[in-house]
């Protein structure tokens, strides 16, 4: 089967094509490259030992995305390519509402066109907002605070709608919560072209020594140590999440949260980060950021019951896995 894997490139997207060229798909990628390197390409083939066919094309220009739909037969889509910086999205809201739901819209009638079925959607668990935890997928959701969290809500809608109309189509969002981690390889991990805003690439930054300190925002939440709680989960996790959702989509559309429904503090993973690499991570508490919720973290049963899927991975195999992808790529 010839999956199109959009986004292919990127963080979540580089390792979910990985796990699926291990379990016997032909990948497709489609990327324009804005946020990750075409040096990853050469990466998957050199850890499956396997041809992958690249396109460094914008998702959100239509002529430019039928030319795969005209060379290749596609029988699934799995649609990573998006913006997804929080803080950039508030600066260039037309940008996020352009690039994020243009591609999905293109997306969803290229399916139709060309007679594809399947699709699996990357979502958030920002989409929640500041709901009850843990976070169920039949929950109401609550407005996000910022352009890149309402891309997703409306895809989600927009896809949704196109599901009523479109019965014979199976779509499957799925909702990560906070993806961190690298594949046990070390040659490929999260590499974005610009800093990123979270706190794993942070704390690998002060690791490195290329900062002086961490800032850790805000310990009066309401929460175990008064800092952030988040529900931190492996990206090769999520990517077998993707497997699994893709072998088992079913006419419809259906939301499934990809988490690990366990909540760590922010003290609690630096704590966890320099136990197992052995390196000390000076921070300082600073004041909440704005936007951020006290805690988030996902209930997974009906992943686990519907899919089949278990995450395997820990927060000490995110911290190590995280590092070790740090000190053998010069980022
Ligand atoms: P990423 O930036 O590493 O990967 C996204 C990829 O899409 C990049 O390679 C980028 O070059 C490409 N891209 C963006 N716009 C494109 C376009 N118009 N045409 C072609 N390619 C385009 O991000 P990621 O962390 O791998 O995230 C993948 C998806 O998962 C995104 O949709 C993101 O919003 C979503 N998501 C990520 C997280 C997270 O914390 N990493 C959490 C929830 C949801
Ligand atoms: N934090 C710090 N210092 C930092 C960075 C983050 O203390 O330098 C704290 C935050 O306040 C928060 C926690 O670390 O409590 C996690 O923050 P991240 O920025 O790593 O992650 P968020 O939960 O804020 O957001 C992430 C993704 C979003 C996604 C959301 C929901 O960036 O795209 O998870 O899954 F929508």
């Amino acid at each position: 089967m010839n999956i199109l894997v959009t986004g292919g490139t990127g963080y979540i997207g580089s390792h979910t094509c990985i796990a699926l060229i291990e379990a016997g798909y032909t990948v497709v990628i489609a990327d324009n490259l804005c946020n990750s390197k075409i040096e990853t390409v050469e990466k998957i083939k050199e850890i499956t030992n396997k041809e992958v066919c690249f396109y460094q094309i914008d998702v959100s220009n239509k002529s430019e995305l039928e030319c795969i739909f005209i060379n290749h037969q596609i029988d699934a889509i799995i649609h990573f390519a998006g913006l997804k910086a929080i803080e950039e999205s508030v600066r260039m809201p037309m940008q996020y509402y352009r690039n994020n739901i243009i591609s999905t819209l293109n997306l969803a009638e290229a399916c139709q066109k060309y007679n594809v079925r399947r699709l699996v959607f990357s979502s958030s668990a920002t989409v929640y907002g500041e709901n009850e935890v843990p976070f169920m997928e039949n929950m109401g959701l609550l407005p996000t605070t910022n352009p890149y969290g309402e891309t997703k809500a409306m895809s989600e809608r927009i896809l949704a709608d196109i599901s009523k109309a479109v019965p014979a189509l199976s779509i499957s969002i799925l909702r990560y919560f906070n993806p961190v981690g690298a594949h046990q390889s070390g040659l490929i991990g999260e590499s974005p072209n610009s800093l990123p805003n979270n706190l794993m690439p942070y704390i690998n930054r002060v690791a490195k020594g290329k900062m002086e300190k961490l800032y850790v925002f805000g310990n009066d939440y309401p929460t175990v140590d008064g800092t952030g709680v988040r529900d931190y989960i492996h990206v090769v996790d999520i990517a077998e999440g993707h497997l699994a959702a893709l072998n088992n989509l079913t006419e419809g559309i259906h939301v499934y949260n990809l988490g690990t429904g366990r909540g760590t503090s922010v003290l609690e993973l630096i704590n966890a980060f320099e136990q197992v690499n052995n390196v000390k991570i000076p921070y300082e508490i600073v004041e909440r950021r704005p936007g951020d919720i006290a805690t988030c973290y996902a209930d997974t049963s009906k992943a686990e019951k519907e899919l089949g899927w278990i995450p395997k991975y820990d927060i000490i195999d995110m911290c190590r896995d995280s590092w070790r992808f740090e000190i053998n790529n010069e980022l």
